[in-house]
């Protein structure tokens, strides 16, 4: 099973719809997929439970019983939807649990501010250095090729860690949450320019899921 474990501790910063679509999009490629809430608020968990029953369809993991749930499942994905504030040994704990970690980041002076010691703790944990856990940075409510994407580049650069994806800002994904849906689940004509950004982010996904069962074998 390969953990993507989403987190940024600033909310707001679009956890949620990545997790949610991140989730929409293995489920859409017939993937046993299943979120691992733990936001008190409850937000992916709410959206699963909107979800329509006939599309591809995403598990829960409750609380109490994640292994036990993970395994009778017999999940290839568990995607963690984590809360604000997240930090400290909560955080390093996160990173050891996860294969892969992506990290919304919208392009504002406030939000590069407050992420800029979460990347630190991040890129200074074992989960980082020991096992080189990949984290990828995806741009949100910003499209490349704008002011505010070179800005972000430019914040970065102190960083190792790369901008997979430019998400443009759209009442697609507000739409998405309110109805269950990830932008997978919508017909073309309306989620055609989203597929394409999501692309290399996708594939970036998908290249470090191989490397790691390549390196561990099936677990
Ligand atoms: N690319 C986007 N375009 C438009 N609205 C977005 C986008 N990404 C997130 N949102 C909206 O912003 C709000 C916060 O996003 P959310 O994913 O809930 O953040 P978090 O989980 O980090 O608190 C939500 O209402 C969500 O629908
Ligand atoms: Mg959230």
């Amino acid at each position: 099973m390969q953990t993507i474990v989403i987190a940024n501790p600033k909310g707001g910063s679009g956890k949620t719809t990545l997790a949610t679509n991140v989730a929409g999009w293995l489920a859409g490629k017939r993937q046993r997929v299943a979120i691992d809430d733990r936001d008190p608020q409850q937000s992916a968990s709410g959206w699963l439970g909107r979800r329509p029953a006939l599309f591809p369809p995403i598990a829960a993991l409750g609380p109490e019983a994640r292994r036990k749930d993970a395994k009778v499942l017999d999940l290839q994905w568990r995607v963690v939807d984590t809360p604000a504030g997240l930090h400290g040994e909560e955080l390093r704990e996160a990173a050891r649990e996860a294969d892969q970690m992506l990290v919304p980041l919208t392009p504002s002076a406030y939000d590069m501010v407050a992420a800029e010691r979460f990347l630190a703790t991040v890129a200074e944990s074992k989960a980082v250095r020991q096992r080189a856990l990949p984290v990828g940075i995806v741009a949100m409510r910003v499209d490349a090729r704008t002011h505010s994407a070179t800005e972000l580049d430019e914040f970065l650069a102190g960083f190792d860690f790369p901008v997979i994806a430019h998400l443009r800002q759209t009442q697609v994904y507000v739409w998405c949450a309110r109805v269950g849906a990830s932008v997978f689940d919508l017909p073309r004509s309306r989620a055609e320019q989203d597929w394409e950004q999501w692309k290399p982010l996708t594939r970036w996904v998908a290249k470090h899921a191989d490397v790691r069962e390549q390196r561990t074998g099936n677990r």
